[in-house]
């Protein structure tokens, strides 16, 4: 049997590297919805469209291609933005434009469309709540800011990005309240599905609460 699946959850929690390992593990294919609001933000940036002008903004989606190759690398028109939307800039950006209603339409139509059939791991901030609410396996994955700072900053090492710990702090508590008191939309917890705290959990042990409820479900992984 196959399912889909819904990681939601505050950023910086492991949704991203919790959905890959999903997707590896099932077969599946994952998609990064926070990706997607990124290359929005860049690409309005790079045309100097004002975040908050919903017209304009909503105008630039129409004309734009958003697309991910089998590695998970992001391209905007066909150029590889993968590293250039991981910047706390565009993380603020993709938080701005998230809160645009408009913006928001059009990209659940996309995501919705991507992900039609099952076998896909969506994560992001309303999966649960508004993309696959039928999703037969939601996530709502949380963690300390401050353990999530500690993995923001590792991520930055990992890839070379310039950072202050201080700014990456304000940036994700910024994030946190901007994401969940917005009014389309906000980040919450589908009523059905399952809160996982990771602060003081590896990887593989939230894999493994995964994997416990994948075969309650009755699904097979290898
Ligand atoms: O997951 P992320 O940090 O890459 O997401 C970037 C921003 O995009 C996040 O602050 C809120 C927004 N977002 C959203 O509103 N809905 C989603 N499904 C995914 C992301």
């Amino acid at each position: 049997m196959r399912i889909n699946i819904a990681i939601d959850g505050p950023s910086a929690a492991g949704k991203s590297t919790i959905a890959k390992r999903c997707a590896k593990l099932l077969g599946y294919s994952h998609l990064d919805t926070g990706a997607m609001y990124r290359c929005v933000a860049y690409k309005a940036k790079q045309l100097g469209i004002a975040l908050d002008d919903e017209d304009k903004v909503v105008e630039m989606i129409d004309q734009m291609t958003i697309s991910f190759d089998s590695n998970g690398n992001v391209f905007v028109d066909g150029n590889d933005v993968s590293l250039a939307i991981r910047t706390n800039e565009m993380s603020m950006g993709a938080s701005d434009v998230s809160k645009l209603q408009a913006v928001r339409q059009r990209l659940v139509k996309m995501q919705q469309d991507i992900s039609k059939g099952k076998g896909y791991i969506l994560d992001g901030r309303d999966i649960g709540t508004v993309v696959l609410t039928d999703a037969e396996l939601k996530i709502f994955l949380v963690a300390s800011s401050e353990a999530r700072a500690d993995r923001r900053i590792k991520e930055y090492i990992e890839k070379g990005i310039e950072f202050n710990r201080e700014e990456v702090i304000a940036d994700i508590e910024r994030r946190d309240y901007q994401d969940s008191h917005r009014a389309h939309s906000p980040l919450k917890k589908a009523d059905d599905a399952i809160e996982v705290d990771s602060s003081n959990l590896t990887i593989d042990e939230v894999v493994n609460v995964i994997k416990a409820k994948l075969i309650e479900l009755g699904v097979n992984y290898d």
